[in-house]
C-alpha cells in the first residue's frame, strides 16, 4: 500500500495531537517533528504512540523526529529523510501574551521557522503541499467580522510573527508556484487545551474550585471578544485545504463571538455558581495592546472546502468543564475507575454541585 506521508511540527500541542490521530486514522504515516526537552512534553500523543509506535519499529505508523523551527539543519534533514506529501507546520510560541516579553524567540520560530521550513521544502521537495497555522490575531484592530479581505492591523510580536509568515506563505505559493495554504484560524479549545490560555485557565481552576482546592480565579481583561470554536473540528479544515486542487487561504471560525465575561459566566453556571464570587482581576494577565473583538466570516471555507463547525460556545464550554471535573475526580480518586467511564455529562456536573454544598 503507498500511503500518503504527513509531517507535523507541533504534535505535541493541542492542534497537532488532534491532527496526528485524524492523519493516523486515514491511513497516513505521520511524522511528528518534536524538540528537546528536559521532560517528556508528549502526554497529548501518548495514546497514538501507544497504537501506532514512535519509530522505533519498522512498521510503525507514527515517527517521531527531534527537530526544531529555529534550527534549519534538522528541518532539512527530516525533509530529506521522508519526502512527506504534506507538511503541516502547527509548531509555534503560540500565547499572545507571553510573546510580548519573548519577542525575539517568538518571531524566530512564527516567521523564520516558517522561512527555514519553506526554503527547505524549495530545495528538497517543491511538490509537498504545506499548510500553514496563521491565526485570526492578525486582524487586531480591525473591526468584525473579519474575513480573507479584511485588513490586517495585527497588535502583539505574536500577531506581527503570524502576519510576516502569511505573506513569506503567499510569497512561496506566488513566486515558486508551491502548493502552499495559510488557515487563518479563529480561536479554537478543546480539553487539551495549555492550562495558561483563557477558557482552560477558566475550566480547570473551576474543577479545583469545586473539589475544595482554590478560592479564586484570577484574569485580565474580561471585555475581549472572541470566536470560540473546537479544536477537533479545525483540523479537518486543514487537511481539506491541503486536498484542494490549488493552494488558498481559508478563514476558519464559528461566526459566532463572546466575551471572556460570557464563557466565565456559561462555565460557572454549570456547577450553579455565580462567577462574580470566584472571579478577581490583576494587571498582570492584561495584555499591552488588546485585540477587542474577534468575529470571524467562514463563507469561503463553507463554500468551498464544505467545512463547517457542528460544536459551538456552549457546547464547547460544557465540553471542557466536564472534562476538567472527571480529570479532577480522578486524580483525587473521588471517584471508582468505573465511574470513570461514565459517559453522562451529568453525572460529573452533579457531582460537583453536591461536593460544592457540603
Ligand atoms: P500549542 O498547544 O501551544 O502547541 C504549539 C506546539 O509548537 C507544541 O507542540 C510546541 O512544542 C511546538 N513548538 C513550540 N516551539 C517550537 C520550536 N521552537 N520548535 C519546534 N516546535 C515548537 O498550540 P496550538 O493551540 O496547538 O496551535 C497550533 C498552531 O496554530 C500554532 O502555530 C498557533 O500559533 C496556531 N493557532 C492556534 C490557534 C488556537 O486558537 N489554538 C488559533 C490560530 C492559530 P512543546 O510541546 O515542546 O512546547
Ligand atoms: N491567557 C489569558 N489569561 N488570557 C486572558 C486572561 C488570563 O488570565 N484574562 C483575560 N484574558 C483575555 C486575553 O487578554 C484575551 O483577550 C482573551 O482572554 C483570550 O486570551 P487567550 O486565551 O490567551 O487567547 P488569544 O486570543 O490571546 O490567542 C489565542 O488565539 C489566537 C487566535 O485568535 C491563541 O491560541 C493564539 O495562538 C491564536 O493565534
Amino acid at each position: 500500500m503507498n500511503r500518503k506521508i504527513a509531517a507535523i511540527t507541533g504534535i505535541s500541542g493541542q492542534d497537532g495531537s488532534y491532527l496526528a490521530e485524524f492523519l493516523l486514522e486515514k491511513e497516513y504515516q505521520v511524522i511528528g517533528i518534536v524538540r528537546r526537552t528536559s521532560h517528556k512534553n508528549l502526554s497529548r500523543i501518548e495514546h497514538l504512540i501507544s497504537k501506532y509506535g514512535s519509530g522505533e519499529n519498522n512498521l510503525d505508523r507514527l515517527i517521531l523526529n527531534y527537530g526544531d523551527l529555529s534550527d534549519s539543519s534538522s528541518l532539512k534533514k527530516i525533509i530529506s529523510k521522508f519526502n512527506p506529501d504534506e507538511f503541516y507546520n502547527l509548531g509555534a510560541q503560540s500565547h499572545v501574551g507571553i510573546s510580548f516579553d519573548n519577542a525575539l524567540s517568538t518571531l524566530d520560530f512564527d516567521t523564520l521557522g516558517v522561512l527555514r521550513i519553506l526554503d527547505s521544502l524549495r530545495e528538497i521537495k517543491s511538490d509537498c503541499r504545506f499548510y500553514q497555522a496563521s491565526s485570526s490575531e492578525i486582524f487586531g484592530n480591525s473591526p468584525p467580522p473579519q474575513n480573507e479581505n479584511t485588513t490586517m492591523l495585527p497588535r502583539s510580536p505574536y500577531a506581527i510573527a503570524k502576519l510576516a509568515s502569511y505573506h513569506l506563505t503567499r510569497l512561496y505559493r506566488e513566486a515558486y508556484g508551491m502548493h502552499a495554504s495559510n488557515g487563518i484560524l479563529f480561536n479554537h479549545e478543546s480539553p487539551k487545551r495549555g492550562l495558561n490560555f483563557v477558557t482552560r485557565k477558566i475550566t480547570s481552576q473551576l474543577a479545583e474550585i469545586a473539589v475544595g482546592e482554590r478560592k479564586k480565579i484570577t484574569l485580565g481583561n474580561l471585555e475581549a471578544k472572541r470566536d470560540w470554536g473546537f479544536s477537533g473540528e479545525y483540523i479537518q479544515a486543514m487537511w481539506k485545504m491541503l486536498q484542494q486542487e490549488s493552494p488558498d487561504d481559508f478563514v476558519i471560525s464559528t461566526d459566532e463571538t463572546h466575551t471572556v465575561r460570557d464563557f466565565l459566566n456559561e462555565a460557572f453556571s454549570l456547577l450553579n455558581l455565580d462567577y462574580k464570587d470566584y472571579v478577581q482581576i490583576d494587571n498582570q494577565f492584561k495584555r499591552p495592546s488588546e485585540v477587542p473583538e474577534l468575529l470571524g466570516d467562514s463563507t469561503k471555507a463553507r463554500q468551498i472546502l464544505g467545512w463547517e463547525p457542528k460544536i459551538k460556545f456552549k457546547e464547547l464550554t460544557r465540553m471542557m468543564v466536564v472534562e476538567d471535573l472527571k480529570e479532577k475526580f480522578k486524580d483525587r480518586q473521588l471517584i471508582s475507575s468505573e465511574e470513570a467511564n461514565i459517559k453522562e455529562d451529568n453525572f460529573y456536573i452533579n457531582k460537583a454541585i453536591k461536593l460544592i454544598n457540603n
